[in-house]
């Protein structure tokens, strides 16, 4: 029996004016137990209100699950710790796609497939060439996955199996060289071909760095890095931009337009472009001398400062991705020999900020952003691409749950409810009236 069973929660009651009426309880696996209100527009007249769904599950899912005040995060059920020090990113998206971890044989099956999709068309290719030189990577990735609809038609057919297991190895395989041209064509570099020889993250890093002129050396501690970033970067349950996936899935639309929108939705800088904001925070704090004048501003309600990488929806704890990434980034730094003074802006902004009463009260700890984005700037990442990682890696869990929503018998399109505000029902009035 699980937790949640425990507390024999079965149906609440709700008195709405003369009339009680009865809702069942619905229990995970795992977690709190949900009430489920579908019925009580139908016996009260009456919707419910809550903004941005904190209280609100939207599916059933059996991908990812997080303990918030426990900082857990489990993927198919194997805690986060685990898959980071002992399993692949390729790996874990195979778990997050299918629920179960592969046999040697499978896993081979797997990654051979997504080498062997991981090229663009070369009509694709224009696309790039109708971008500002100093467009943000991130609006090329979101209009070069939108296109990829428009290129594969053999697997649009929502109702083959097969045609959306492709769909979405196509747009695991092929987010990598999307990213890579992105970055190239904004400094002027040639697109690389992707190498079958190398692995996904090589893969990745040669169509990057590459230059015609020298061959690239591999470094295996960046390659490692961005291998475990882009685990735990793999899926988060029903985040804003896999909620914005499930959302444009559930209308019938393909898988790539889907992922296009959870693209868009994850460089908002609350959501995923928090990476990014925390560098240039960092640097604009500049000295560790500063850190107490920012977290001053970031509690001051009269300042729309808030310190970035702080704070997460779910997590009342410290995150577990941000502990493994506070261990990482030392470990990386060092083994590149890279020192950097806006680390120690970041350890300082870190300290102050758990220490004092207004992070500690509201449960502010530092997400998984805080530090990822120093561990990129190490690896040599450029700042605009760090939104682009994070969607590389979280492309795994958005195709496993567009997956598992084509497969869901209960998916309806969604469509929320409303509190109007607006004017009551007015007549017309002419120009000349107004
Ligand atoms: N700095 C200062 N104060 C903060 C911060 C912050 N980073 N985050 C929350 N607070 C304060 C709020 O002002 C509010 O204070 P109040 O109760 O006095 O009004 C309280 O903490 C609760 O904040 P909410 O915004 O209601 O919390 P919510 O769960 O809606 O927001 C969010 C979570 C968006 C992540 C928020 O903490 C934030 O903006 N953080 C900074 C951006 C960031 O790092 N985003 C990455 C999230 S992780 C990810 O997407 C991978």
């Amino acid at each position: 029996m699980s937790d949640s069973n425990k507390s024999g929660l079965s149906e609440v009651t709700l008195a709405a004016g003369d009339k009680n009426v009865v809702l069942p309880v619905q229990h995970p696996t795992l977690g709190a137990p949900c009430i489920d209100i579908a019925r009580l527009p139908k016996e009260t007249g009456c919707f419910t209100y809550d903004p941005g769904f904190t209280a609100t599950a939207s599916c059933k899912s059996a991908i990812t699950y997080i303990d918030g005040d426990a900082g857990v995060l489990l993927y198919r059920g194997y805690p986060i710790e685990q898959l980071a020090e002992k399993s692949s990113f390729l790996e874990v998206a195979y778990l997050l796609m299918n629920g179960e971890l592969p046999t040697p044989a499978e896993f081979s099956a797997f990654e051979h497939e997504v080498t062997h999709h991981t090229m663009m068309h070369e009509r694709l290719k224009n696309f790039f060439q109708g971008f500002q030189y100093d467009a943000h990577p991130m609006a090329m990735l979101a209009g070069t996955t939108a296109s990829l609809s428009a290129f594969y038609h053999d697997t649009l057919d929502l109702e083959d199996p097969e045609q959306r297991r492709l769909a979405a190895i196509r747009l695991l395989a092929k987010m990598p060289t999307l990213a890579a041209a992105a970055y190239r064509y904004s400094i002027g570099w040639p697109i690389r071909f992707p190498r079958n020889n190398l692995d996904y993250v090589n893969r990745f890093l040669h169509m990057m760095f590459e230059v015609p002129s020298e061959p690239l050396e591999m470094n295996p501690v960046v390659a490692k890095a961005l291998d475990l970033l882009f685990i735990l970067h793999a899926d988060h349950e029903q985040n804003a931009s896999t909620s914005t996936v499930r959302l444009v899935g559930s209308t019938g639309a393909n898988p790539y337009a889907s992922v296009a929108a959870g693209i868009t939705a994850l460089w908002g800088p609350a959501h995923g472009g928090a990476n990014e904001a925390v560098l240039k925070m960092l640097a604009e704090i500049g000295t560790p001398d500063k850190v107490d004048a920012a977290v001053a501003r970031a509690k001051d309600k009269n300042d729309s400062f808030r310190l970035m990488g702080f704070g997460h929806r779910v997590y009342k704890n410290f995150d577990p991705r941000a502990k493994i990434i506070r261990e990482m980034t030392h470990k990386v730094l060092g083994e590149l020999g890279v020192n950097d003074p806006l680390l120690d802006v970041a350890l300082k902004l870190e300290e102050a900020a758990l220490k004092d009463d207004y992070f500690v009260q509201r449960k502010l700890y530092p997400n998984v952003d805080f530090y990822s984005g120093i561990i990129y700037k190490a690896l040599k990442i450029p700042t605009e691409m760090f939104t682009v990682m994070f969607a590389i890696g979280r492309t795994a869990g958005w195709v496993a749950h567009w997956l598992e929503q084509q497969e869901d018998p209960e998916n309806k399109i969604g469509r929320p409810r409303q509190i109007y505000t607006g004017s009551a029902s007015r007549d017309y009035v002419d120009a000349d009236k107004r």
